[in-house]
């Protein structure tokens, strides 16, 4: 492929570097080792200009289905109003790029995105980009030309997009924004605090956090220090993970008086991603802690019984042991829990079924991968090969996988992973498939599917003794 040189402006001394397509938007990075090769992410953060990596290629193709649904959907904006967009900790700005140049153009034309970066040099790189390659592939309009919306309350945009330079902590307050994203290296800690009070009265806030030692609990000292909680290491520590940090969102988003609603959350190899709405609403705000709670893990009869009699776990009729359970912030027993209590925790819902149920194959591919004669003139002038078309189909279909399918089940609190399942009984010898086991469920009538998280499990409202009846019928027993 070939890279491209910046016109007329000043452009990074290290341009035009490599070129990369992440999802089908051209981006040039740093001419180093790790920045555009699929899967691999930079080797030393330190040695590059400016910082990208190809690793979180799904997490942005995420990002721009999210925001595209936001957009048809009116979620926090009128219909047809302009939305303020923060890429708050932008780096090349490619995630900005991908949402003005992926999204339909009808949609596209109504973002007015800032993005920030503290980095003089990143910014540089994200500037001769956008310059570079402008995001017409979208926003064509009958005669081929950028519709460049610029209007006067934005005039400092360019094709949709401004750059600023600057500490997100003292920029975000400057405006009521609609949507931020925040991708920090490591923890979002030091910046929920002013995010959250940046925000217009409805707003999305999608939150990367890459500290998972800390979210599952193996690094116990940082989990206390950033986010309050403690976490026991085991099969269900994505769950817990994804958990704790939206408890700690919340906590904080109660703090400025807004609640929070989880739209998705996901675990995905080195980071944990979510989505939120928040709302400013005294009142929601001053019952978060109804959400908020903690998991027993080997817990006693008497402390599911006490998940069943909240709403957090299904009831059922047996006494064998469990795996864990969820119970609220009110009602966490006493005694010694050493190595037995994850939490301060979310135990409300992942996020909604209709934003995983948007996560489909086909939508990714259709917005998010090359297609021969949409972008023929793409293609053409960077001299993309073939491999590279089938290469973003590839990864567009791999960044939503087991997401669609988990919808109708994201809403319970329980999932099994089955290594955990069959290690728990001495008659059961292996574990049982997680397709076949939600398949039996749903046979006998209970919501079940495989799910998303990285250990094989299944997700189900289906009561213990349902569960263990099940496995032993699939899975190898003595
Ligand atoms: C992980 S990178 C962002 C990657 C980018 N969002 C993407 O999708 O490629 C984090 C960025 O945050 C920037 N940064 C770190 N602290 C900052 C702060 N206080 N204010 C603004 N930018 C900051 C760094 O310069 C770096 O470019």
């Amino acid at each position: 492929m070939a890279a491209t040189q910046a016109t007329d402006q000043e452009y990074p001394g290290d341009w035009p570097g490599r070129l990369w397509l992440d999802g089908r938007t051209p981006v040039q990075v740093g001419d180093f080792a790790g920045q555009a090769e699929a899967g691999r992410g930079p080797i030393s953060k330190a040695d590059i200009p400016v910082f990208h990596n190809p690793a979180m290629t799904g997490s942005r193709t995420r990002s721009v289905l999210l925001l595209d649904q936001c957009l048809r959907e009116n979620w926090v904006t009128k219909p047809g109003a302009t939305m303020r967009v923060l890429d708050g900790l932008a780096a090349s700005a490619v995630r900005s790029r991908r949402w003005l140049g992926e999204i339909p153009s009808e949609q596209a034309a109504r973002l007015r995105v800032t993005a920030i970066d503290a980095d003089a040099t990143a910014l540089a790189w994200a500037r001769a980009n956008h310059q570079t390659h402008p995001p017409c592939s979208s926003g064509d309009d009958e005669e081929g030309d950028y519709v460049d919306d610029i209007d006067e309350d934005f005039p400092e945009h360019q094709q949709g997009l401004r750059f600023l330079q600057g500490d997100l902590r003292a920029k975000v307050l400057e405006s009521g924004w609609q949507w931020v994203d925040l991708d920090p290296f490591g923890p979002p800690t030091p910046f929920l605090d002013t995010v959250l009070q940046g925000l217009a009265r409805v707003a999305v806030v999608d939150i990367t956090a890459t500290d998972t030692a800390a979210l599952c609990g193996a690094a116990a000292d940082s989990a206390r220090r950033r986010y309050g909680a403690m976490a026991v290491v085991d099969d269900l520590s994505h769950d817990t993970a994804m958990r704790v940090l939206l408890g700690h969102v919340a906590s904080v988003a109660a703090r400025h008086d807004r609640a929070i609603e989880p739209l998705m959350a996901i675990f995905d190899d080195h980071h944990v991603r979510v989505s939120i709405i928040a709302r400013k609403s005294k009142q929601e705000a001053s019952s978060f802690a109804e959400n908020i709670g903690w998991r027993i893990h080997n817990p006693s009869a008497d402390e599911v019984a006490i998940g069943v009699a909240r709403g957090l776990h299904p009831a059922g009729e047996s006494d064998e042991p469990q795996l864990s359970v969820l119970i609220p912030w009110d009602a966490a027993p006493g005694g010694s829990f050493t190595g037995r209590l994850s939490g301060p925790l979310w135990t409300g819902p992942l996020g909604k079924p209709e934003v995983y149920a948007a996560m489909t194959a086909e939508r990714a591919v259709e917005l998010c991968a090359l297609e021969g004669e949409r972008d023929a003139d793409l293609l053409k002038r960077l001299e993309i090969p073939d491999s590279t078309i089938r290469d973003s189909q590839r990864l567009a279909t791999k960044a939503v996988r087991g997401l669609a399918e988990v919808a109708e089940v994201i809403d319970c609190p329980c999932t099994y992973p089955v290594d955990m399942v069959a290690s728990m009984y001495s008659d059961i010898t292996g574990p049982p498939s997680p397709t076949t086991l939600a398949e039996k469920l749903r046979e006998k009538g209970w919501r079940a599917a495989k799910d998303f998280i990285a250990v094989p499990a299944v997700r189900t409202n289906a009561p213990w003794d349902v569960v263990i009846t099940t496995v032993r019928e699939i899975a190898p027993t003595r």
